[in-house]
């Protein structure tokens, strides 16, 4: 493919009204990203030269999804006056950009870089204008229709609401994925006019104003619709939602992850697991989060954002982590909350313990140190640091600041120790 410098402009500032929401539907999440970011994030393969989301509607929350996103700038669009008049501000600071620009709307999460490749490699093959990415559905719903003449050539985009009862009934519909160089882009651009049923500016005019103008003008229709469908509604959030866990799922098995059962487990993009890790049935695995491998996980098991397991450990039934590193080998297997907790290796947590974590106002740390072995229904209240080797006795409540001392046993409440050579070892 030559090469040629590449601008991406993602169109995120309408409202997305069928949601009834405030929050722009752009900023929902799938698999813990927001939407857009899972459009932003598909770019990445194609090496773009520039990264420009257009933002009007609650601008800081749609800039605030992609705040930990590199080498992405926003442009404001004031009047949400239609998706020719965005891309028109999303290429405000590209005035003298020369080569290709890649135009997405921001709610399609589901869109691969393999798609958008294919794409941009047909285009710049082909040396079109414009390519448009098409897409032939069953239910093609509210999509703007590909009209094509008689011996099947592009002719333009109509709006469904612009159809007539003829047009509706084409399924070959404009998924909103557009390429087009950069000159001929800004050319449409001024060309285009508000005359339609909603009086915006549509992007959708743009390629049959460019073929009137002589230019070569294509739309190429989309192996796998299913990926490239916009999120309008909740019900298609959450198919998308379920679609995007597959695909995870999917990578994550065949990199020799044992995902029990797909229909019950859900990791968010962020997550990395090693292999021969097993993920039983009812788990949800959110955020930050770092498993080994040859880890177990579940079944039932709410492992949350900044959660390490190293090689080995294993959480069980109904225990919930957050800000947790379990060493390597350790395992707390049933009803236990590990939260701001950093744990060694080798460290059995027994059944319901509780790492309390926060003082009303604060969160303080726990730590527990190779070898421990803290018994059931321990309550190890934070800020405490449990020594190297020691135990807690059933039911112990080690109060904050009380440390145990390496090898010592503590039971009781307040937790005190046994060792007689040591009364209350540092607990005094
Ligand atoms: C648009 C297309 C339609 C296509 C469909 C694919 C137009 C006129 N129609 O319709 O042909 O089948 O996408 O999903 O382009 N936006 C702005 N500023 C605006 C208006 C919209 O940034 O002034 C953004 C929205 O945030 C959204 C995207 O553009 O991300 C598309 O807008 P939306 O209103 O959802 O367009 P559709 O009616 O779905
Ligand atoms: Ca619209």
């Amino acid at each position: 493919m030559p090469s040629r410098p590449l601008a991406v402009v993602v169109l995120a500032a309408g409202q997305g009204t069928r949601m009834k929401s405030r929050k722009p539907k752009v900023a929902f999440e799938i698999c813990g990203w927001p939407i857009v970011r899972h459009v932003v994030e598909a770019t990445r393969p194609l090496k773009p030269d520039h990264v420009v989301v257009v933002v009007g509607h609650e601008r800081e929350v749609v800039e605030k999804c992609l705040e930990d996103v590199k080498r992405v700038n926003f442009a404001a669009q004031r009047q949400q006056r239609g998706t020719a008049d965005a891309v028109k501000c999303g290429l405000k600071d590209l005035a003298e950009f020369e080569g290709d620009v890649l135009v997405l709307c921001g709610d399609v999460p589901l869109v691969r870089g393999e798609i958008l490749k294919e794409l941009l490699t047909s285009h710049r093959r082909r040396k079109e204008s414009v390519t448009v990415l098409s897409a032939e559905l069953r239910n093609p719903a509210s999509y703007g229709r590909i009209i094509r003449s008689d011996r099947g050539e592009f002719l333009s985009i109509r709006e469904a609401r612009d159809c007539n009862d003829d047009e509706l009934t084409i399924r070959e519909i404009n998924t909103g994925i557009m390429i087009f160089d950069a000159a001929q882009l800004r050319r449409g651009l001024r060309r285009v006019t508000p005359d339609n049923d909603q009086a915006e500016y549509y992007l959708t005019d743009v390629p049959s104003i460019l073929r009137e103008l002589g230019e070569k003008v294509q739309a190429v229709p989309c192996a796998t619709p299913d990926e490239v469908l916009g999120v309008n509604t909740f019900e298609e959030l959450a198919a998308a939602a379920t679609k995007m866990r597959m695909r995870i799922l999917g990578e994550w098995m065949a990199k020799g992850v044992h995902v029990v059962d797909p229909a019950t487990t859900f990791v968010d993009r962020q997550v990395q697991i090693g292999r021969a890790t097993r993920i039983l049935p009812c788990t949800v695995i959110e955020g930050d989060v770092v498993i080994g491998e040859y880890c177990e996980v579940g079944p039932f098991s709410h492992v949350r954002p900044g959660t390490v397991l190293k090689d080995r450990a294993e959480v069980g039934n109904f225990v919930e982590t957050k800000k947790a590193v379990l060493g390597e080998g350790t395992k707390a297997k049933h009803l236990t909350y590990l939260g701001d907790a950093r744990i060694g290796a080798g460290v059995n947590v027994g059944c319901g313990t509780i790492t309390a974590n926060y003082d009303g106002k604060n969160k303080h740390v726990t730590v527990i140190e190779d070898g421990v072995h803290i018994g059931s229904g321990t309550v190890l209240v934070a800020p405490v640091t449990v020594g190297r080797d020691a135990t807690t006795g059933a039911g112990a409540i080690v109060t904050a600041g009380r440390d145990v001392a390496p090898g010592d046993v503590v039971v009781g409440v307040p937790a005190r120790s046994l060792s007689a050579s040591r009364p209350g070892g540092k607990q005094g």
